[in-house]
């Protein structure tokens, strides 16, 4: 337990801080173009390393994974790593744009991956397009890729949206229209101030409530009880939804750092202990010395017990949001 309470239950794994896209909120094209420095092959952590460290929390209780990016299919042989951590007895999940992930569905379920998490902000071209620097013309490609993955029965498919206010409004009706009849979460994010090249605007987040209201006014939304301490979102299904559910992550209207169980692992080793840490513990110097399994246990264990993040807690307390200024690692670096 943290000096919260908290146990640490989640892995958060940055395999690659590169994306295939780049959003505007989160790698904006003129801060991450032609010249940015993204990490050497050498500094990440190999597929035998992230193992190790796997291996080595399993008996602190972890209990999942999410291996994100960045772009986590842009790693190469990414179904490599999941074959090799499916040994373990945690759950195994991913988050991807979807880009490159059809015809690629059977061979991660085969490979041990158990649920799958598609961003997508827009159904319109243009508007996904001016979020994400990606044609339009590849939207159908990753819509193909959510069909895909509920097809070969990877879990529940999850679809993250993050809404913002005079951006992709519209594509609250959108997604439901799509979404509503499927067996797969649709999931509302409120715009946060992660990273430091968002240009994040406290008028911009549209607050889960106001979606809630919107769409009651069309549909009878039923409350579902959360199965684990620490989940992220609040989820009602919708009547005669067929297994549909629309879940909402409200962390900057209703922050949820007393439950937080999560720990991140940037590509390159670093341990955070929250989404909005400035610095991380080095684990890959640990990781390249001797006997570094009980000592990647020790110093993981000791730091998660000083733990006492809590940062969108005491900054919904500020009196002016938005006027806290540490540096902050990027989304793309800690992945997500
Ligand atoms: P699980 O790993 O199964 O718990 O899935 P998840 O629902 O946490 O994963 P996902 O990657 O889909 O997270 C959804 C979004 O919730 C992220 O993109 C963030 O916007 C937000 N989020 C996730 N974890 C945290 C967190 O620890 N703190 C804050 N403030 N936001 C988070
Ligand atoms: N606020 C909320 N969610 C964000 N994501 C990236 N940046 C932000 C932000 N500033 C989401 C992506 C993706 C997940 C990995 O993180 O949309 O769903
Ligand atoms: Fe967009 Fe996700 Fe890539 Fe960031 S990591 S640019 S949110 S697709
Ligand atoms: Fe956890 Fe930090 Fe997010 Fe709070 S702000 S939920 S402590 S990662």
């Amino acid at each position: 337990m943290d000096q919260m309470g908290r146990p640490l239950h989640d892995l958060r794994i940055s395999v690659t801080d590169r994306c295939n896209m780049r959003c505007d909120y989160c790698m904006p094209a003129d801060v991450f173009d032609s010249n940015h420095q993204f990490m050497n092959r050498n500094e990440l952590l190999t597929f035998e390393e992230i193992d190790s460290v796997v291996e080595s929390l399993i008996p602190l209780g972890i209990k999942k994974i999410r291996l994100t990016g960045g772009e986590p299919l842009l790693r190469r042989s990414i179904e490599n790593l999941i074959q090799m951590l499916s040994k373990h007895p945690i759950e195994i999940a991913m988050t991807t744009n979807g880009l490159l992930f059809g015809g690629r569905g059977e061979i991660l379920r085969k490979a041990g991956l158990d649920r799958v998490t598609f961003s997508l902000d827009s159904l319109d071209p243009e508007v996904f397009e001016k979020i994400t620097r990606t044609s339009g013309e590849r939207l159908q490609s990753i819509l193909d890729a959510i069909d895909e993955a509920i097809e070969c029965g990877l879990g529940q498919v999850r679809i993250n949206s993050v809404i913002r206010r005079g951006v992709n409004e519209q594509d609250i009706d959108r997604l439901i229209e799509r979404f509503g009849h499927l067996p797969v979460s649709l999931r509302f994010i409120e715009f946060m101030d992660v990273g430091n090249h968002n240009r994040w605007r406290h008028h911009d987040v549209v607050p889960s409530s106001e979606i809630r209201s919107h769409l009651r006014k069309r549909f009878n939304l039923i409350p579902i009880e959360s199965i684990h301490r620490g989940e992220v979102a609040r989820r009602w299904s919708v009547e005669g939804g067929n297994g549909f559910e629309v879940g909402f992550i409200s962390s900057v209207t209703q922050p949820f750092c007393g439950d937080c169980t999560r720990a991140r692992i940037s590509a390159e080793g670093k341990l955070f202990t929250c989404l909005f840490a400035t610095n991380g513990t080095d684990l890959k110097a640990i990781l390249r010395s001797q006997n570094n399994e009980i000592q990647i246990k020790d110093t993981i264990s000791e730091i998660w017990s000083l733990r006492d993040d809590r940062y969108s807690e005491l900054r919904s307390k500020t009196p002016k949001p938005g006027t806290i200024s540490l540096p902050k690692i990027e989304m793309s670096y800690i992945g997500g």
